[in-house]
């Protein structure tokens, strides 16, 4: 089984960018810890900080027969792309939003999820453990 976990924008800068809200742990490190619990899925991991890689590796993957499903946490994406959720529409794999923080806890404009509608969940505010609670939950899927 494999499970897919897509990073956006600036979530490249984990571990040093604001600790105090997104923790001081890398996004490597956390994957190595990951990985350790669940050594009977292949958990892959992709990165941009741009829209379109996002929305191609989506693609890429939304239609793979062996793919149980993908985490996307679409950083500051989530509250603006449209064309994020046309993707996550468009293709068969499920998707887990998810986020370090509890976006509702934070400004107005981080409450408005536009590709929450399109996907069969969302995890948010459990620090890197959302990560694991949406590996979690598209097992249980
Ligand atoms: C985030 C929350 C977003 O609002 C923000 O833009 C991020 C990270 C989170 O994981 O808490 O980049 O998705």
């Amino acid at each position: 089984m494999k499970i897919l976990i897509v990073n956006g924008p600036n979530l490249n800068l984990l571990g040093r960018r604001e600790p105090d809200i997104y923790g001081s742990l890398t996004m490597e490190g956390y994957l190595e810890v990951l990985r350790g619990c669940y050594p009977e899925v292949e958990i892959d991991y992709f990165q941009s900080n741009s829209e379109g890689p996002l929305i191609d590796r989506l693609q890429q993957e939304g239609f793979e027969p062996d793919t149980k499903g993908i985490v996307l946490n679409a950083g500051a994406y989530t509250h603006t792309s449209l064309a994020l959720h046309d993707a996550i529409k468009a293709i068969d794999t499920p998707v887990v939003e998810v986020h370090i923080s509890n976006v509702h806890s934070r400004e107005e404009i981080r409450r408005q999820s536009l590709i929450a509608p399109a996907c069969a969940g969302v995890i948010a505010g459990f620090g890197m453990d959302s990560y694991r609670l949406g590996v979690e939950a598209l097992i249980a899927l």
